[in-house]
């Protein structure tokens, strides 16, 4: 399938997907929302594909937001189903089997930090700056940020970002736990490669069954979460990559995985 606003590179079992609209700072326009998730919908579906890398074209930004030139002029319906769609993206990338990671090599805005916040987690470049401007434009986060930021680091560092919309750096955004690490901006992409490395070399159907166990877990109580975990980890036992996995820990050899 061709993109207008992405480019996609594939390696090993990891694809980079680059959004790819740098004179607009790679605002999300519905385009490249709807690009996005026809991408990943395809890529989770490519057994090929192990792990995917998010990031942004150029130097100066992941994504500054969605694209405000788009949004100034239309109605309340279409600015609803915008979120609607917009939230449909983030859940998409919830649900998917493969880890999605995001390299976050500039400004991640708005739309962008909540694009950031939807990935399993977050590398960063030392340069890099988070916020959410809404309440500047008289609006709100409408991709899910205000949920996923609140239940990533507590209501109160989430109200204090998202009700002051103030831009904050790299290194806040790592001490608050928005971000796992930071690295030299000339590095960030060897980096998140090297992770997706380590990840694309597990039993496949473990990790797509981790993921699974970590997101859908925080929306049960901890009995059920407990519950749902221990049918997760049973239903294991009935795959080849568990008997591979064990079989050649105990043979004391590298494990050959095929996902089934
Ligand atoms: N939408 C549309 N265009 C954008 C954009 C956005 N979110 N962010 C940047 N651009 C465009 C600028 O309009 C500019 O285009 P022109 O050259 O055609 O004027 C180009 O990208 C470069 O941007 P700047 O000249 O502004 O670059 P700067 O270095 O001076 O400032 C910035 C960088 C601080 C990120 C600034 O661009 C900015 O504040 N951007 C908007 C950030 C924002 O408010 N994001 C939230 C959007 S609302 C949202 O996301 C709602 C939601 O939750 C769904």
């Amino acid at each position: 399938m061709e993109f207008k606003n992405l480019l996609i590179e594939s390696c090993d079992g990891i694809t980079t997907v680059t959004i790819n609209r740098p004179q607009a700072l790679n605002a999300l326009n519905s385009d490249v929302v709807r690009e996005l998730e026809c991408a990943l919908y395809e890529l989770d579906l490519d057994a090929a594909v192990k792990v995917v890398i998010l990031t942004g074209a150029g130097e100066k930004a992941f994504v500054a937001g969605a694209d405000i030139k788009e949004m100034a002029e239309i109605s309340s319906f279409e600015a609803h189903d915008f979120a609607r769609k917009g939230q449909r993206l983030m859940l998409l990338i919830n649900k998917m089997r493969k880890p999605v990671i995001a390299a976050v090599n500039g400004y991640a805005l708005g739309g962008g930090l909540e694009l950031a916040l939807a990935c399993d987690f977050i590398y960063a470049s030392e340069k890099a700056k988070f916020g959410f401007p809404e309440v500047g434009l008289g609006v709100i986060p409408g991709f899910g940020g205000t949920q996923n930021l609140a239940r990533l680091i507590g209501p109160n560092r989430a109200n204090e970002l998202v009700l002051s919309g103030r831009i904050i750096t790299a290194a806040k955004a790592c001490e608050w736990g928005i971000v796992n690490e930071l690295f030299p901006p000339e590095e960030l992409m060897a980096k998140a490669l090297g992770t997706a490395r380590e990840i694309a070399a597990k039993g496949p159907l473990g990790v797509a069954y981790a993921k699974d166990a970590i997101v859908n877990g925080l929306s049960m109580t901890k009995e059920d979460g407990f519950r749902y975990e221990a049918s997760l980890f049973g239903v294991l036992f009935a795959t080849g990559d568990q008997r591979e996995g064990m079989g050649a820990f105990v043979e004391k050899r590298t494990a050959d995985f095929k996902g089934k």
